[in-house]
């Protein structure tokens, strides 16, 4: 099993880079785990131009041509993956963050749905927003585990770190067994996000080309899978609800002034 570690913080090897040492020890006792750490700090991932076209023309001509394209490798040859972020200001690291910007495309056009994450916040008050922020992160394949570990400036009182050890050793154990599960079928929200951008993009074919040619030919999901058929029905009424409630934002075509 392999499990590529995202961490976000400018230190390096600061708090989130211990805590994941923890995880990856307490896997480990579990069964075989091969660990990989990127440090956004070091990884040559330019600041996000705003340019857009990765999401409506493609990735490829994104004009900053460095460490994405390894970085959607190391995610590829991973079977599970955790986003680590400490808290700044009730937020992900800037790092995290422009991370997560770089790969914005992922949403349109998933690519890494077949893995399992684990999100990771540290730091003392705002944890639950770091992890709001990292769950939606490249393009939302299923997060199967999550931890916010406390971390003040000053000491606490070891029947708190321990309760603390016990919890990161919970979600350790969590996160090796869903990726140990292997199974492959979407959860509802994934299934409905596919369904939802089959329904509404060829109405936006011209502005969104690259997503027309990604869903063009794509039938049931993503990948080859088995979708239950509840889950089937129930995503096929709510996406064309969902497409309702969002059609002021459909393309507005001014006839008038064609005529
Ligand atoms: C710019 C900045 C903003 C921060 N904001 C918060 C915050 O809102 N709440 C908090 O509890 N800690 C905050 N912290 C503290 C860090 O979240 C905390 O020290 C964290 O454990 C650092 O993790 P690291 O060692 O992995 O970088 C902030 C730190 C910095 C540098």
């Amino acid at each position: 099993m392999k499990v590529l570690a995202i961490l976000g913080s400018p230190k390096r090897k600061g708090t989130g880079y211990k805590v994941v040492q923890q995880i990856e020890q307490k896997m480990n006792q579990v069964g075989k785990v091969e660990f990989d750490y990127l440090f956004l700090s070091d990884a040559n991932l330019g600041l996000c131009r705003g340019c857009f076209l990765c999401v409506t023309k493609g990735e490829d001509l994104c004009p900053m041509n460095e460490d994405r394209i390894s970085i959607e490798r190391r995610i590829e040859s991973a079977d599970g993956v955790i986003l680590v972020s400490p808290g700044y200001v009730q937020n992900v690291s800037w790092l995290m963050k422009n991370f997560i910007d770089r790969f914005a495309y992922t949403h349109h056009r998933p690519k890494f749905l077949d893995k399992k994450v684990m999100i990771v916040a540290n730091g003392g008050a705002g944890l639950e927003k770091v992890l709001d922020s990292l769950r939606i992160a490249i393009g939302g394949p299923e997060v199967v585990s999550e931890l916010a570990y406390m971390k003040t400036p000053w000491p606490i009182a070891p029947k708190v770190e321990e309760k603390q050890g016990k919890r990161l050793e919970k979600a350790a154990v969590r996160f090796y067994q869903a990726i140990n599960e292997k199974s492959n079928e979407p959860s509802f929200t994934n299934y409905m996000g596919f369904k939802f951008f089959k329904e509404i993009i060829p109405a936006v074919r011209e502005y969104l080309p690259a997503d027309y040619e990604f869903y063009k030919d794509k039938k049931d999901y993503y990948y080859a899978t088995r979708i239950d058929a509840s889950k089937r029905i129930g995503a096929g009424i709510l996406s064309r609800i969902v497409t309702f409630l969002m059609r002021d934002l459909a393309p507005y075509e001014d006839r008038k002034s064609r005529e």
